[in-house]
């Protein structure tokens, strides 16, 4: 395995960024769910967001990305120091943080990149002093296994909406950093 740096990221990077998103979220769902819901953003739309996302460093949020050495970035983890849009008041009480999006490129998925990334994010959002974070998969994600192997567990459910298709988030938790499984770093 090559030097991987994980670093924050940067404007140049967010046409690696569209490119991440596209591939990874295909990788997980096609087959899964109706096609129109896999004919989102194009690259450039994708990069013009994730671009405007960078330069608007907006509070509490972090962007991280997994580069490799002499190849590109290949991974890309967004945290927040809040979370938001969660219908259950127990929820909202008792977890202070969100993994709001995660994705690896499919090429270099299985190779320790997603564990590093959540922990180097779950590190830097737990300055503040409440604890617990929270992450939301489709009910139609294969990869909810991997957040239980680095030990969230299912705290709750909610109704999803995606392109006309209708679906439920899972809402996986872990009541602080220390228990996400760190084999990394
Ligand atoms: C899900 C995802 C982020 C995992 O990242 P990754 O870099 O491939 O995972 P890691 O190599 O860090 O895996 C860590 C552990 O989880 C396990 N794991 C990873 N994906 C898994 C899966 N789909 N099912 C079961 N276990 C899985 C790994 O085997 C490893 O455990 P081990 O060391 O005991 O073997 C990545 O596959 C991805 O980007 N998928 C597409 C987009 C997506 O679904 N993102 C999440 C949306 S919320």
């Amino acid at each position: 395995m090559p030097e991987v740096l994980i670093r924050k990221a940067r404007f140049e990077d967010r046409y690696a960024l569209a490119r991440i998103t596209i591939d990874a979220t295909d990788s997980a769902f096609r087959g899964r769910v109706p096609e129109p819901c896999l004919k989102g953003l194009t690259v450039q739309q994708s990069a013009a967001n994730w671009g405007r996302s960078i330069l608007e460093e907006n509070v509490g949020e972090h962007l991280l990305v997994a580069e490799v050495e002499a190849v590109d970035v290949v991974g890309l983890v967004l945290a927040r120091c809040f979370i938001r849009d969660i219908a259950d008041a127990d929820i909202v009480e008792r977890y202070a943080h969100e993994i709001n999006s995660l994705q690896i490129d499919p090429a270099w998925q299985r190779r320790g990149l997603g564990e590093r990334l959540i922990n180097e994010a779950a590190r830097l959002t737990s300055t503040s002093e409440r604890q617990g974070l929270i992450v939301r998969v489709l009910k139609d994600n294969p990869n909810i296994t991997f957040y239980q192997t680095l030990g969230a567990e299912i705290v709750g459910s909610q109704p999803y909406v995606w392109e006309g298709y209708i679906t439920a988030e899972i809402i996986l938790a872990w009541k602080a950093i220390e228990n996400i499984r760190n084999r990394h770093t």
